[in-house]
């Protein structure tokens, strides 16, 4: 069976996943793409061999389309999920669920009245760094015990350059999001306080945007973690996460395939963004949603839901923490508690 998937957002990410789904990923091909930009939609879908359109409502009705994959700008997202549930159909949307704490409850909502009607959920949310082999051995030997207990976590998140328009709230709902997910899911207990800091500015910078920034974060087991966000490191793209243990400590290694040894010195080299870095994590995580949405195969419907996706669940705790660092922000630094879904 062959899942045809409508993609809204032909972007960056969107062009990525339309790439992914024709070329590397089993039981799926990409039938629709849907972008307000008509020349991004048209040429991502000639890629594909699909349907281009401007209009996403279209997509979503269409019969030659199983599941959506979103894409697009994170304000369009939850408009988009309710729109597809409507339409029945299995969504993967990318992070963040929703910009606002208010429409991640909506959209919390409508999936669980869902699941309570069928047992299933239709929606997977794209926090990929799940998917990341690099992530999932770490958790995995945390899991061992070798190290013992962890003590603290020590993130480093760093970018070329921000987007246009980047501030920085946008900055923590947008990029920070991602540890806001990871750092619960590694340490099996949920960020219950953040204190947010802003660091010497960066002449790169933008007005209006705080960078580099630093986060603490308290997990209810105790743990620390420290977060240093820049994106306007300018030498590349690099995610960096160690758990200080009781016993010893566990790194991410950032991969890299190649060396170079000259004039008696060795140097490997950085991605320009997160496309490369996370290239592993994002077909893994495309083909466990295909996987979930074709009957009978592993991981498919009725077989097995243990998955590595995110939730709507995950979504909306990671958006409810962002506006508790936001809260922080405002607050000159305050440790702010945060709030647990009702
Ligand atoms: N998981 C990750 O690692 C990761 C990395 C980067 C971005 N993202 C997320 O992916 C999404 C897309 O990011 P991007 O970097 O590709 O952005 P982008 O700006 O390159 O692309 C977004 C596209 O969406 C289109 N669009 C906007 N509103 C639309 C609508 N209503 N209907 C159809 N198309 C619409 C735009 O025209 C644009 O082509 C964002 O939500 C972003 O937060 C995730």
């Amino acid at each position: 069976m062959t899942i045809r998937v409508g993609v809204i957002g032909a972007g960056i990410m969107g062009a990525d996943h339309i790439r992914n789904l024709s070329r590397n990923i089993g039981s799926a091909k990409v039938s629709y793409v849907a972008d307000v930009d008509r020349q991004r939609a048209e040429s991502a879908a000639a890629v594909a061999g699909a349907n281009p359109t401007t209009d996403p409502g279209e997509l979503i009705a269409s019969g030659d389309v199983d599941a959506v994959l979103i894409a697009s700008h994170d304000s369009t997202h939850a408009e988009l999920i309710l729109e597809s549930f409507e339409a029945g159909k299995p969504v993967l949307c990318e992070k963040p669920l929703a910009p606002s704490v208010e429409e991640g409850r909506r959209v919390v909502k409508a999936d669980e009245e869902i699941i309570a009607a069928t047992g299933t959920s239709l929606l997977s949310l794209g926090f990929m760094r799940r998917s990341d082999p690099g992530y999932v051995e770490l958790k995995d030997a945390l899991a061992s015990g070798r190290v013992g207990d962890a003590v603290l976590v020590h993130c480093v998140s760093r970018n070329s350059a921000s987007a246009p328009g980047a501030t920085s709230e946008s900055a923590v709902r947008n990029s920070a999001v991602h540890e806001l997910d990871i750092i619960p899911w590694l340490l099996e207990s949920p960020i219950t306080e953040v204190s947010w800091h802003a660091g010497k500015p960066s002449p790169g910078a933008p007005a209006g945007l705080a960078d580099p920034q630093l986060m603490l974060f308290r997990t209810a087991n105790g743990v620390l973690t420290t977060l240093e966000l820049f994106l306007n490191a300018e030498y590349g793209y690099s995610t960096r996460c160690e758990i200080v243990g009781e016993h010893g400590a566990l790194s991410l290694v950032e991969p890299v395939s190649v060396a170079v040894d000259v004039e008696r010195a060795r140097s490997t080299g950085y991605a320009r963004d997160w496309r490369p870095r996370f290239a592993d994590a994002y077909r893994i995580e495309l083909q466990a949603w295909i996987s979930s949405l074709v009957p009978g195969a592993e991981g498919g419907p009725g077989v097995d839901r243990g998955s590595t996706l995110a939730t709507a669940r995950d979504g909306l705790q990671a958006s409810i923490v962002a506006d508790s660092v936001i809260d922080s922000m405002h607050n000159g630094g305050a440790w702010t508690a945060v709030g647990r879904i009702a």
